[in-house]
């Protein structure tokens, strides 16, 4: 026990421990662990980036998806799932809503291979020149390099694709055979040599995962160094084959944020939705394990609830407005000021 006090305090010092050392970590989590490891998290954090929590608007451009993760709600086999797509009236407008109620980062995300590649690239260029102060984030999953720079050229900032889970094995269980574990490491690679500030991240408790997997997940963090890392627990959905399998803790989910904070002191650290899906104060306790990120919700009302990625999503019913101020009196709750900002990393 003592053993993992002495590795937290190394792992503040030299932002690196060896695989074996975060998994021993991994296995020794308990509340006085997790209070210890968190505490540091938070003034870690809070020395780079005060008590400021950037948010981004994320616009949820439409549920299509030419994947069939095992995992998801929208995955292509899904024939409950009721599909939509956003057009570039519904996107731009979403923006402009966003924009006036302070963002200044707006993040793109939907299904793989949801829009052409111009399409895409067309849209980028608008918001670009309407919204010169802000940073664009898209979330469309993978691609090749070619339209990762094609999109970059017109004016995206920034690219999130979690790499799910740093083990090959474990990732042929999450997914099904076409899907890759090398293709989607090639694309973190060359979003990150295109010039994006990069988001990797993965699920806790997803089903398969183990302390070893973990393991892997923070070392690989720690080597690849993104700009952002987004993870939140597994939530099962209704309609996928890991309906049976039960969802990841707030625990784990709370002491993993704290160990990424200490890897990398200045990455940006969301406090996901699925986070407050799993306990009504998981973003604010999020926060207060060492994040310093929040992602509200932009899509229009009328399609929010077919976003559904696991079951019992929050915000599916309130508008924009609603969810940029629940957020601001979470946060402020707990001592903390969303900024109007483009909330770039520190570097
Ligand atoms: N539970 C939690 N997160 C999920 N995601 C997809 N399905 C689920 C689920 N059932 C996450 C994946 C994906 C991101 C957009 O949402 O990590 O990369
Ligand atoms: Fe959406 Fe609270 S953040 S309702």
């Amino acid at each position: 026990m003592i053993e993992a006090y002495r590795l937290v305090d190394k792992l503040e010092r030299e932002h690196s421990l060896s695989l074996s050392e975060y998994k021993l970590l991994i296995e020794s989590e308990n509340e006085a662990l997790r209070t210890y490891v968190s505490n540091k998290a938070k003034t870690v954090a809070t020395s780079i980036y005060a008590n400021f929590i950037y948010v981004r608007g994320l616009i949820e451009v439409g549920n299509y998806c030419r994947n069939d993760c095992l995992y998801c709600g929208i995955r292509k086999s899904n024939t409950n799932c009721d599909r939509y797509i956003l057009d570039e009236e519904d996107i731009l407008n979403c923006c402009k809503e966003g924009y006036d109620l302070g963002f200044r980062t707006f993040v793109l995300q939907g299904g793989e291979g949801i829009y052409k590649k111009d399409f895409v690239t067309s849209i980028v260029q608008k918001i670009h020149v309407l919204y010169p102060d802000c940073a664009i984030t898209l979330s469309l999953g993978e691609e090749d390099k070619e339209t990762y720079k094609e999109w970059f050229d017109a004016g995206a900032n920034r690219y999130l694709l979690r790499h799910e889970t740093a083990s090959k094995g474990h990732y042929e269980k999450l997914h099904p055979e076409n899907m890759s574990f090398e293709h989607r490491m090639q694309c973190l690679r060359d979003l990150k040599n295109i010039g994006y500030q990069v988001g990797c991240g993965f699920m806790v408790g997803s089903p398969y995962q183990t302390s070893e997997t973990l393991a892997m997940d923070l070392k690989f963090i720690e080597t690849f160094k993104p700009d952002m890392c987004g993870i939140g627990p597994f939530i099962s959905q209704k309609d996928t084959p890991f309906r049976d399998m039960k969802s990841g803790t707030l625990n784990q989910t709370l002491f993993l944020l704290s160990l990424i904070r200490l890897i990398q002191p200045n990455i940006l650290l969301p406090a996901t939705t699925a986070l407050g899906t799993i306990d009504s104060k998981g973003r604010e306790k999020g926060i207060l394990a060492g994040a310093n990120v929040v992602m509200p919700n932009l899509s229009p009302v009328s399609v929010r609830k077919k976003y559904a990625l696991y079951d019992n999503k929050i915000c599916t019913g309130e508008e924009s407005a609603e969810c940029k101020n629940c957020l601001s009196n979470r946060m402020r709750s707990i001592g903390y000021e969303i900024v109007t900002d483009r909330g770039d990393i520190k570097k």
